[in-house]
């Protein structure tokens, strides 16, 4: 089956393109215009798979040159959608930014998929579509709040699209993935997380302080009603959210699904706070980080973690990684970083 990733050289996108690879039961192509990644991304996964991948440096709001991906690949079968902005604090400073690229992105995807006979779709969603809830863990029959930010709005209104779509394109199957907080690299240490401008996830930004690369760690606010006054979030192995990908491809093309359109939360089911994250990543590299204290950064909400037995239970999913991996992977490929660049 052929399977066209969008934003296959980001983050999530190409962990998930290795992890199609190595199971070899999938040719794969990309469709990403590297905005916010780098077209260096595909010798990375060359050289963890052995296997060359096609990107199409096409920016997907254009619908012309999106659809002729479709006219040379007619066979074409899942689309795995990544493509989209995704930094909390940049979409409450720019919010039309958010609205016009995550939405018009998703527009043409959906369109796509009718037009070329696609009939199998995951979506990246995250576990920001549930806002600030005070009854945790959540799972996917948590009611949605109100969303936090631009960038989880367009989380919700992306998953409601496909669900209102589908309910008119009934050859249309798709699943809506919730990632709660993806984070570290390929166990390899050779691809991880790599954005052209300042990082604004917690974990790059501790391994560029560790690494000299930024002076210090903030810590986005004290004040939370948390066990240490910092926000909690679920972190949660990059690969295993990739490998989450192929399941939730299996469970469609073997119509496991019961409904068009399925919900699946992923996340580890710990929550752990940003001074956790920290001393974990200091017992790591066995030393102390610069930090700082600062103000709560908007669009925060104080504390998530996810109950993700659905997907065990549907989907077979258990994820492999423990924090510990998570923050060594992350700490290995900033080490790779710093001798290939
Ligand atoms: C959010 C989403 C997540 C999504 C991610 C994409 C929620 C709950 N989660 O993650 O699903 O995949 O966006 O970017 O909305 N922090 C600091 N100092 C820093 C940077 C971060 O203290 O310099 C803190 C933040 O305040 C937050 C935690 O670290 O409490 C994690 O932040 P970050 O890595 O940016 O991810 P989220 O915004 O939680």
């Amino acid at each position: 089956m052929k399977v066209l990733v969008t934003g296959g050289m980001g983050y999530i996108g190409s962990h998930t393109v290795i992890e199609l690879l190595k199971s070899k039961k999938f040719k794969v192509i990309s469709a990403d215009n590297c905005e916010r990644s780098t077209p260096e991304t595909a010798s990375r996964i060359e050289l963890i798979t052995g296997e060359k991948v096609m990107n199409y440096p096409v920016d997907i709001a254009e619908k012309e040159s999106f659809f002729k991906i479709f006219e040379e690949n007619p066979d074409v079968e899942a689309i795995i959608h990544f493509a989209a902005y995704k930094s909390v604090p940049e979409s409450v400073a720019k919010p039309l930014l958010y609205y016009r690229n995550n939405l018009q992105v998703l527009e043409n995807v959906l369109e796509a998929c009718a037009k070329f006979h696609v009939h199998n779709l995951i979506f990246s969603s995250s576990c920001s579509v549930y806002g600030e809830v005070s009854d945790l863990p959540v799972n996917e029959l948590t009611p949605l709040r109100e969303p936090f930010s631009p960038y989880a709005h367009t989380k919700q209104i992306g998953e409601k699209m496909i669900e209102f779509y589908a309910q008119m394109n009934p050859s249309l199957k798709a699943v809506n993935l919730r990632y709660f907080n993806p984070v570290g690299a390929d166990m390899s240490g050779k691809n991880g997380e790599l954005s052209p401008d300042k990082p604004n996830n917690l974990l790059p930004i501790i391994t560029q302080v560790a690494i000299g690369k930024l002076s210090r760690l903030t810590v986005f606010g004290t004040d939370y009603p948390t066990r240490d006054g910092t926000c909690i979030r679920d972190y949660i192995h990059v690969s295993d959210i990739a490998t989450a990908h192929i399941q939730a491809l299996q469970f469609l093309i073997d119509k496991k699904n019961e409904h068009a359109v399925e919900v699946f939360n992923l996340g580890s089911g710990q929550g752990v706070t940003v001074f956790e994250m920290v001393h974990a990543f200091e017992k790591v590299i066995q030393k102390t980080l610069p930090v700082q204290i600062g103000e709560r950064r908007a669009g925060d909400v104080s504390a998530i973690y996810s109950d993700s037995s659905k997907a065990e239970k549907l989907l077979g999913w258990v994820p492999q990684y423990s924090l510990d991996d998570m923050v060594d992977s992350a700490w290995r490929w900033e080490l790779y970083l710093q001798n290939v660049l």
